[in-house]
């Protein structure tokens, strides 16, 4: 059985998502969720599944430390990164090399980097007039957005979506995605 961490900021849709996804699974499962906001919407859906939450600050995101120790204590074959809204630092980038994935609300490389998260992507796409958006899940280096693509799913934009609309189109997309490219990448490492 692999085990699965989860990393996110915000409310945490994807992260309860992915959660759901493996309950029943025979090959992995989500063991933690980890997050940087003590407000975010995911600690309580997370408890709620019976969940350890380890919520951390950014000092200790970014120095060596006990937060190094919380994380290697669940044994994490897999990291996933669901609306993890700080840059993963580069010692858990080497440490975890070829393990630690993210979906992104575009089609990278377009509207990636700093700064380009949730509504402000959508903003970006319909404000430059795109015919197309989509979804993203790629390997995470030590940059935002950069590492190689896993899979990515888009749909046409006819003109005119608000941007609630194009938000829950691309949450729609990213809850077939990310549980679909977590199972890809089960597959490339199974046993
Ligand atoms: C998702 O749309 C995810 O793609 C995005 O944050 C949202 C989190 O929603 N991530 C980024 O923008 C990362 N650059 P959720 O909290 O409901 O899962």
């Amino acid at each position: 059985m692999k085990n699965i961490v989860i990393f996110a900021s915000g409310s945490g849709s994807n992260a309860l998502n992915l959660t759901r996804h493996f309950k029943h699974s025979e090959r992995a499962r989500v063991v933690a969720v980890f997050t940087d906001n003590p407000q975010a919407g995911v600690i309580d859906k997370a408890k709620l599944e019976g969940l350890p939450v380890v919520v951390f600050t950014r000092a200790e995101l970014n120095s060596p430390g006990k937060l190094d120790d919380e994380l290697a204590s669940f044994s994490p074959d897999l990291i996933l990164l669901a609306g993890f809204l700080r840059l993963f630092p580069q010692r858990w980038v080497e440490r975890y090399a070829g393990r630690i994935l993210n979906i992104h609300p575009a089609l990278l490389p377009a509207y990636g980097g700093k700064g380009m998260y949730g509504d402000y992507v959508h903003r970006a796409v319909l404000a430059a007039g795109e015919k197309e958006h989509g979804v993203t899940v790629h390997y995470v280096n030590a940059h935002f957005d950069e590492g190689e693509i896993l899979l990515q799913r888009g749909f046409t934009l006819k003109g005119g979506e608000s941007l609630d609309e194009v938000s829950e189109q691309i949450h729609r997309i990213e809850y077939d995605l990310y549980p679909e490219a977590a199972e890809r990448w089960l597959d490339l490492h199974a046993l």
